[in-house]
């Protein structure tokens, strides 16, 4: 996955200890971390992902990060990749100022989120019920990952990390092939910031 490719450039230059990967998946980018000499909690809402995770050798926490009790000055690195999408704008505030206090001094955070380039943004902007400003909800099929998915701009990002009180960030768009069901692209910005 080029995603993946772009994990490991990021991670590359950091210093390594404590990560918490937000929205983990089955465990795979936690994975990468760990291999890479990251000591990571792998947080995932979803129980049968989690039992995905706990198959590999990684510890982690079933809860949704709403509810998790964010550790002061404890993380090298925080990543959320294509999770953070599912929170609104507030939710993202706080899980952002969370996140900021969470991380040691100079620590890094490193986000992958869907902007409005992404091919699902003029699917749920045209069909689906819009709840909140560019925050629309998954029809009852969809309902995958969360409730609904919000899009911001990428001056929405830097103005909420900026908020958050993060420095050093970097906000690019890259588009990233996908292979399931068919080969398509998606468009991501790819955000890092340092506390
Ligand atoms: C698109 S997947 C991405 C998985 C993985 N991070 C990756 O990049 O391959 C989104 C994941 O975020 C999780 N997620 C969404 N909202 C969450 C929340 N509020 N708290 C915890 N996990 C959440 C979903 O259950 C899902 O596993």
């Amino acid at each position: 996955m080029q995603d993946d490719l772009l994990l490991k450039k990021i991670i590359k230059g950091l210093d390594k200890g404590k990560a918490l990967d937000v929205g983990a998946g089955d465990g795979s980018k936690s994975q990468i971390l760990n291999d890479s000499g990251f000591e990571v909690l792998a947080l995932e809402k979803n129980r049968d992902l989690i039992k995905k995770i706990g198959k590999r050798n990684i510890d982690f926490v079933c809860t949704d990060v709403l509810a998790f009790e964010f550790p002061p000055n404890e993380y090298a690195l925080i990543l959320a990749s294509a999770s953070l999408d599912f929170l609104d704008r507030v939710e993202k505030e706080d899980i952002l100022a969370k996140s900021f206090s969470s991380l040691k001094k100079k620590g890094s955070l490193a986000l992958f989120v869907f902007s409005k380039k992404d091919p699902l943004y003029q699917v749920a902007k045209s069909k689906w019920k819009e709840v909140k400003k560019e925050t629309f909800e998954f029809p009852e099929t969809a309902k995958l990952h969360g409730k609904y998915i919000n899009y911001l701009d990428r001056e929405e990002w830097q103005e909420l990390l900026e908020t958050a009180g993060f420095k050093s960030i970097h906000i690019k768009e890259e588009s990233i092939e996908d292979a399931h069901p068919t080969p398509h692209q998606h468009y991501i910005f790819q955000i890092t910031a340092k506390k």
